[in-house]
């Protein structure tokens, strides 16, 4: 399966025979959501884009952030991040054969995003201190070394990640509402710059965790906090650029619970068969919480896969039965 770039390279800046770093990622799936749909009195979609290479949408981006690095001649690149990110620059600055730099806020990412950093080789910080604090300080690092920064504040970053507004429109035609958590405000930026290459403008909700929800009160959060760590974020680098995506689309930027986020993340699994991480479940836990304000037809992004975080998962569904090796306790433990 082609990647990103070779399929929407007219729309990307890249070259015909620019280098091309790819997992194969993006053409995700987009699934109608029917018991949320009903719910909500409005079509709800799932973009499922945990599915990526990775697990994750950040992939998007990188495949433009890494392959742009490539072609400038870096030989390293690095990341303050809640994890995803981490993820995706170090499994494609393996791919390309760069060295890779991750800094994370120590103990607060999710454990499968760890295992994929280090398996891939990268060099792991773990930071005594937040995301903010550690994006603060990659970019003062870059400024003196170096070394390609691929935050969001990358400008191919956003670039790729703006390939899913394209995607949902191929498969929908017409969106009145998209649905997405918001962290560093780097995908609403880059959905709102896709669709706005499209000619169109659908309504943008942005949803962030009550203990993390600076767009939402209107300032920093200097010590965030909330159980969706990929948007334990109190700081956004996008900031501007996201209120003016919301505003623009006559959309809006509210908070949902820890405990609303869960609900959502329970009910995704269990009712509509896909688990996304929590941070993802943002989405939904808005519509639910906030309705599709008269949109008729919604997207909502799950942005990682559930298996980014076990722990949460298994702290939040219920517990395994015990059962010894014969027919008579295997009956009781099946049929109850
Ligand atoms: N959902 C997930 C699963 C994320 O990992 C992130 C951000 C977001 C939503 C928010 O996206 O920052 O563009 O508004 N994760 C970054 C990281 C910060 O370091 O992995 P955003």
């Amino acid at each position: 399966m082609s990647g990103l770039i070779e399929r929407y390279r007219d729309r990307l800046p890249f070259a015909a025979d620019d280098p091309v770093v790819t997992l194969g990622e993006g053409g995700t799936p987009l699934v109608h959501a029917p018991h949320l749909s009903a719910r909500v009195d409005a079509e709800v979609w799932l973009k499922l884009d945990g599915t990526n290479p990775t697990g994750s949408f950040k992939d998007r981006g990188m495949t433009c952030a890494v392959s742009a690095a490539v072609r400038e001649g870096a030989k390293a690149v690095i990341c303050a991040s809640t994890g995803n990110t981490a993820a995706s620059a170090a499994a494609y600055a393996a791919r390309a054969g760069l060295t890779c730099a991750v800094i994370v806020p120590e103990g607060k990412i999710a454990a499968g995003k760890l295992a994929q950093a280090l398996m891939h080789g990268a060099r792991v910080i773990a930071l005594r201190g937040n995301f903010d604090q550690a994006l603060t300080l990659v970019r003062a690092l870059t400024d003196r070394h170096p070394i390609a920064l691929v935050n969001s504040v990358n400008h191919f970053r956003l670039e790729g990640q703006k390939t899913a507004a394209f995607e949902i429109i191929e498969q929908l035609d017409e969106l009145d509402a998209l649905s997405i958590p918001v962290g560093n405000a780097g995908n609403i930026t880059a959905y709102h710059r896709g669709f706005g290459e499209l000619g169109i403008a659908p309504r943008l909700f942005g949803f962030q965790a009550e203990g993390a929800a600076p767009l939402v009160i209107g300032k920093k959060v200097d010590q965030p906090e909330t159980i969706a760590s990929a948007i334990r974020i109190g700081n956004p680098a996008r900031w501007e650029e996201a209120m003016e995506a919301m505003t623009a689309s006559r959309g809006m930027v509210r908070a949902v619970s820890d405990s609303e986020i869960l609900a959502a993340y329970r009910l995704l699994a269990a009712r509509e068969g896909v688990f996304c991480e929590p941070a993802s479940a943002a989405s939904v836990a808005g519509l639910l919480r906030y309705g599709a304000g008269g949109a008729r037809r919604v997207a909502c992004v799950l942005t990682g896969h559930g298996l980014k975080d076990p722990d949460t998962a298994l702290n939040q569904a219920g517990g395994v039965i015990p059962c010894e090796p014969n027919l008579g306790a295997v009956e009781e433990a099946v049929l109850g």
